[in-house]
């Protein structure tokens, strides 16, 4: 207790030295779960902005720089800001983003670069700094590219701290406290789903080593998943390839590291692992691309990529099958092939290698090395959304022609306010009508501001799903949580999941339970 006191007056002490770091506080945040919230394109008329469910914006149609999604803001001059934001881009190595700020006085406009970062493809990249403004009668905040003049690309959580008791800007609500209902032991979620499905959830490596989580995780689930262990971007050794690559181009190095915590002790207490992921166009290094493993180089022919995949997938799977024999039961074989602004096929370096039946060859290769039984899956996300699922429906159609298929994983990362329960129900109707087996990976429900009215919203939704889901128990393999402590989330700030920060059960988890009652 005396250290408690200790570190919290450290704390005080500290944020009296430094009022920028300890003061600040949120006052707006981008909300794209209800709409443009205000955020426009500010172009001659070609750039476009869109929502790109759940929390993300997206702008295409770009002739300039300064063609970009931005905001009118009430900012106080003289008033110290920190401002951040998340961008994203799929279609360059690296991308420069800054967060500007386009002010006028009297019709004329100015302006200043307020913030900076590079952005490698495929991942979100926080852009953050501090802006005081001068005085203006109208300040527009916009997030623009430097040298990328065509360039789409999203942005999500643009967020502005300013000191403490400022007046909010959004809909950020105060915290309330909330009385979690818990009375003598508590239940057991894969005990609770016995003899329906599994219900899993996924775990960050770090908390794979310790056996106070692993034991409560395996208190509660019948099923886990590394949350990023065996993406190719932990798995492949892309050094190891390189050297390989010399000799044969079509070589591949992987190794196990990342994932062997979770997966040593899945296999010693009798759990079974969903693994994720073999082919995706994310967390995968770009050298697995490029000819010699160099990305400086070209990328490389289809048959050379389609030699790589196989390569991977065979590897991956047989080491597997000789160390983990029966540990892990299902595979996303492929992750999110649909793109969401053309519901086509998004334009990867696997299209842009292999062509667009790579799909179709991973399952291929899948079957071909995965130990007999392992259940092999599609998963995506925003299937309630109806050009998406058509997209996807048209995908998995053409994948089962060849057999080598067995279910559908729906992500599922939602919001307590999207998609619409009717939309979630028509997608698990539409795809159970496939014959597929069917899958929950990724679910997580997304609030704005921790409230007892938020709380019951989401435990109401989470009933809901699961009891969608209990209607297809026969077809549903599992239901999985991406995360157990909402400060674990990688949607933190959206508190998704079923215990809170202290590993409390909030009312989420017990309109899990009650789901299957
Ligand atoms: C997320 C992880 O949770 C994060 O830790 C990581 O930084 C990014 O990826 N869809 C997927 C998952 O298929 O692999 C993603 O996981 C979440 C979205």
């Amino acid at each position: 207790m005396r250290r408690f006191l200790c570190v919290l007056l450290m704390a005080a002490v500290l944020g009296a030295c430094l009022p920028g770091l300890a003061e600040n506080e949120m006052i707006y945040q981008s909300a794209f779960n209800q709409g443009l919230d205000g955020w426009y394109a500010r172009s001659g008329g070609s750039a476009q902005v869109e929502l790109l469910p759940p929390t993300a914006l997206h702008i295409r149609g770009r002739q300039s720089d300064w063609h970009s999604p931005g905001r009118d803001f009430d900012l106080v001059p003289g008033t110290p800001y920190t401002l951040t934001v998340q961008v994203r881009q799929q279609e360059m190595d690296e991308a420069q983003f800054m967060i500007s700020v386009a002010h006028s006085s009297g019709g004329a406009e100015s302006y200043e670069n307020l913030a900076r970062g590079t952005a490698k493809r495929g991942e979100w990249t926080t852009l953050s700094g501090d802006y005081t403004p001068g005085l203006f009668d109208r300040y527009v905040l916009y997030v623009e590219t430097v040298n990328a003049p065509s360039l789409s690309f999203d942005i999500r959580f643009f967020r502005i701290y300013g000191p403490e008791g400022m007046e909010k800007m959004s809909n950020i609500k105060e915290e309330e406290p909330v009385l979690l209902p818990v009375e003598g032991e508590l239940p057991s979620l894969k005990e609770a789903y016995a003899g329906k499905f599994d219900f899993g959830a996924c775990v960050p490596g770090h908390l794979a080593r310790s056996q106070e989580a692993m034991a409560f995780n395996a208190s509660q689930f019948s099923i886990l998943t590394p949350e990023n262990e065996l993406k190719p971007d932990a798995v492949l050794d892309v050094n190891g390839s390189r050297k390989l690559a010399a000799e044969d181009e079509t070589a591949v190095a992987v190794h196990f590291d990342s994932a062997k915590p979770l997966l040593d002790y899945a296999q010693a207490h009798g759990i079974k692992v969903h693994g994720h992921v073999l082919v995706w166009h994310s967390q995968t290094p770009e050298a697995f691309f490029h000819e010699g493993y160099d990305t400086g180089k070209p990328l490389v022919s289809r048959e050379i990529m389609l030699g790589r995949m196989e390569n991977y997938i065979r590897q991956v799977l047989e080491y597997m099958k000789e160390n983990y024999p029966g540990v892990i039961v299902s595979w996303d074989v492929v992750n999110e092939a649909i793109d969401d602004g053309t519901n086509q096929l998004r334009a990867s370096n696997w299209v842009k290698t292999v062509g667009e039946d790579f799909v179709c060859r991973a399952f291929e290769f899948a079957r071909k090395y995965a130990a007999e039984g392992t259940l092999l899956y599609y998963n995506d996300y925003n299937t309630a959304m109806p050009g998406k699922q058509n997209g996807i429906v048209r995908l998995l159609e053409s994948v089962m022609e060849e057999g080598n298929i067995d279910g559908y994983g729906f992500q599922m990362h939602h919001e307590i306010t999207f998609p619409s329960m009717a939309s979630i129900t028509a997608a698990v109707r539409r795809i159970a009508g496939m014959k597929l087996r069917l899958r929950v990976s990724e679910l997580d429900i997304g609030i704005n501001a921790v409230s007892n009215e938020n709380y019951q919203k989401q435990a109401a939704m989470y009933g809901d799903i699961m009891r969608l889901m209990l209607e297809y128990a026969d077809q549903t393999d599992a239901v999985q949580v991406w995360g157990v402590r909402d400060n674990q989330s990688w949607r933190a700030d959206k508190h998704p999941l079923l215990f809170d920060a202290q590993g409390n059960p909030k009312p989420a988890f017990f309109a899990v339970v009650e789901a299957a009652q």
